[in-house]
């Protein structure tokens, strides 16, 4: 699904200190399958992900995507692919503070139809209770509001979720069901999911590690604690 190549970012080009926050990544992803991504808080995970997910231009190399190289595309064609192909889990949630969880989930379905059922559905699948998905953000606990944002990032059953950190405030049981929510949407979807947490990577395909801006070791399987 993707084909990286000598991938670089650096931050702060135009001053003097220089950050190479992602350094060299060169690494092929498959179509489906979830992907654990570990490592040290700073040693560019996140930043990396940026780039997967076209939110950020890479200083060098190249990502190509479903063999569509990102630099050959318009803004239009990555933004069309943001929109229908990729998901997104941010570690903030960044839930509508005057709208229910249900219509958080819902707003920014592509299809208007039967997006009520699905949203309620998906909520339901990751343990938020009927009876609270007409509350509002604040009426819920941290958790809660992180799996109304992984329910949102779902709606419209995305190729490729990019997670940053989606179990962060969840208990581990809990955080043990997304886990094997998105295992099993990975199944015909592909699933990358940042994390500090090595426990809940045991039923991974492949485990990505970074340390310093470089990918240390990629290795098929979970993690056997
Ligand atoms: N916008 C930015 N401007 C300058 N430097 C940045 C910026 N964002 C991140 N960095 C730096 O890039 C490096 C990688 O950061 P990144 O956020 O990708 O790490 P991370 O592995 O996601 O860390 P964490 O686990 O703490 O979220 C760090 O040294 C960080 O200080
Ligand atoms: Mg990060």
């Amino acid at each position: 699904m993707f084909e990286i190549k000598n991938l670089s970012l650096i931050y702060d080009m135009d001053k003097t200190e220089k950050v190479c926050a992602v350094n060299n990544v060169s690494l092929s992803l498959p179509d489906t399958g979830l992907i654990g991504l570990i490592g040290p808080s700073g040693s560019g995970k996140s930043s990396f992900m940026y780039c997967l997910s076209t939110l950020k231009v890479p200083t060098s190399g190249s990502i190509s995507y479903q063999r569509k190289d990102f630099a050959t595309l318009s803004n239009k064609e990555m933004e069309l692919i943001r929109r229908q192909e990729f998901g997104f889990v941010f570690q903030r949630h960044f839930l509508i503070g005057y709208m229910t969880a249900l219509d958080n989930v819902i707003v920014a379905a592509n299809k208007e139809d039967g997006s009520k059922e699905k949203g309620s559905e998906i909520l339901n699948q990751l343990g938020i209770k009927a009876s609270d998905i007409r509350k509002k953000p604040k009426q819920l606990s941290g958790g809660q509001r992180q799996r109304c944002a992984i329910a949102r990032a779902l709606m419209n059953s995305p190729k490729v979720l990019f997670a940053d950190e989606p179990t962060a405030s969840l208990d581990h049981e809990t955080a043990y069901m997304v886990m094997d929510y998105l295992k099993s949407y990975a199944k015909e979807h592909l699933v990358l999911v940042i994390t500090h947490d090595r426990t809940i990577l045991k039923d991974v395909d492949m485990v990505i590690e970074m340390w310093d801006g470089n990918v240390s070791n990629v290795r098929k399987g979970g993690i056997f604690l």
